[in-house]
């Protein structure tokens, strides 16, 4: 197992392993010593899966124990979710010091993190990622929020665990095409900050999704994820400079996944939005053309698209439309030799000059 500690507005931990949601409710009980009650929220495909074992463990370890359920997918992560998440926890009679557990992907997570930070103006949080994404990303970091029918992610608060509990052997369960996704995150953070995970990636290239069934490399990588995500964070947890940074192929990314109406899963357009501004950043001169081959041979290698058909002008007027751009100009991810990234100001002007080293 692996212990990673954030220290941000809280200070947690994350454990990192094979088998920890059979200890789930210690590591719980420890957090939390004068909870009585516990919500365990989770939905319709993880809950079969793994909603007993994180029960037995909790109910073991003193907690009166509630669950809600709803239907897996993006779709449900809006306030009817959140109410009834409210719902059953005021009329068991939660108080302050009670619990919340999200059990799932990032869906669960953003919704259970959002019902806690709001409930009784906050109660504690407990992750329990079982997403391949979740565990690299969503779980850590304290984002919390619901979609609203104008966009994703449009409400929420900053609201941090108190701890969280990555079993491993979860990902075992994921649909290859999902695991991929969270690949594409792992691959982020080796291109922005991580060389040694690089190396592990690179070496382990010609498994490619195979790898998933290495326990002991997931937990590996992982945990790396793991703490370059608390690294950024602690310098920068509530996003005004460096957490800028785990952006990276996301500017166009989003994009591309708005204009698909989200039929086109979030990793997969990340990889796509990689592979552009890597082209775009050889075609400038930032980037060598021997390190861009081996980064697109990298994504390709663990499944995931490099291109994508979408043309400079849209993804410029897509850009300027996020919520995530300040002011006129865009803060665009730029990374000019593994392991190292470049936060750069660009008005809409260069953007487009700058993607049509990429794009028609
Ligand atoms: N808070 C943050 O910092 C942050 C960061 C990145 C993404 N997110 C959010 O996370 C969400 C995406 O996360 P996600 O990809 O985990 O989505 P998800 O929660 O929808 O999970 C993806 C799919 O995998 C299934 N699944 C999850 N764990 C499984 C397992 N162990 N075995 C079998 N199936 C399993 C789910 O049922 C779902 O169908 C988005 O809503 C995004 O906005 C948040
Ligand atoms: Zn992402």
């Amino acid at each position: 197992m692996i212990t990673t500690t954030v220290k941000a507005s809280k200070e947690y931990r994350v454990f990192t392993g094979s088998g920890l949601l059979a200890t789930s409710g210690e590591i719980m009980r420890e957090v939390a010593p004068n909870a009585l009650k516990l919500l365990i929220v989770s939905e319709s495909t993880v809950a079969p899966l793994y909603l007993d074992k994180v029960k037995t463990s909790a109910v073991a370890n003193g907690f009166e124990v509630y669950e809600y359920i709803f239907e897996a997918g993006e779709a449900s992560k809006n306030i009817n979710t959140i109410a009834g998440m409210w719902g059953v926890m005021a009329k068991a009679g939660f108080t302050r010091t009670d619990l919340v557990a999200a059990l799932g992907g990032g869906v669960t997570g953003d919704m259970s993190g959002f019902a806690a930070a709001t409930f009784l103006r906050g109660i504690d949080v407990v992750q329990i990622p079982t997403s391949l994404l979740a565990m690299v990303d969503a779980s850590v970091g304290g984002k919390t929020g619901i979609d609203l029918p104008e966009g994703k992610n449009q409400v929420g608060a900053f609201w941090q665990p108190s701890a969280v509990i990555e079993d491993t052997d979860c990902l075992l369960t994921l649909p290859d095409e999902v695991f991929s996704e969270g690949m594409a995150e792992v691959i982020k953070y080796a291109f922005i900050m991580d060389i040694p995970l690089y190396n592990i990636l690179k070496e382990n290239e010609k498994n490619g999704i195979g790898i998933k069934n290495d326990a002991w490399l997931m937990e590996k990588i992982v945990g790396m994820c793991v703490a370059d995500k608390a690294d950024v964070i602690m310098s920068d947890e509530f996003d005004n400079g460096r957490r800028q940074t785990l952006n990276y192929g996301h500017t166009v990314g989003h994009v591309i996944e708005r204009n698909s109406n989200f039929t086109k899963p979030h990793g997969v357009c990340v990889a796509k939005g990689m592979g552009i501004i890597i082209d775009a950043c050889v075609t400038e001169g930032s980037l060598s053309s021997d390190e861009a081959v081996k980064m697109k041979e990298l994504i390709k290698a663990y499944g995931l698209p490099v291109e994508d058909e979408i043309t400079a002008e849209e993804a410029v007027s897509g850009a300027m439309n996020d919520k995530k751009k300040r002011g006129n100009t865009l803060s665009v991810i730029l990374v000019n030799r593994i392991g190292e990234s470049e936060i750069r100001k660009m008005s809409p002007e260069e953007f487009h000059t700058f993607l049509r080293g990429a794009l028609a």
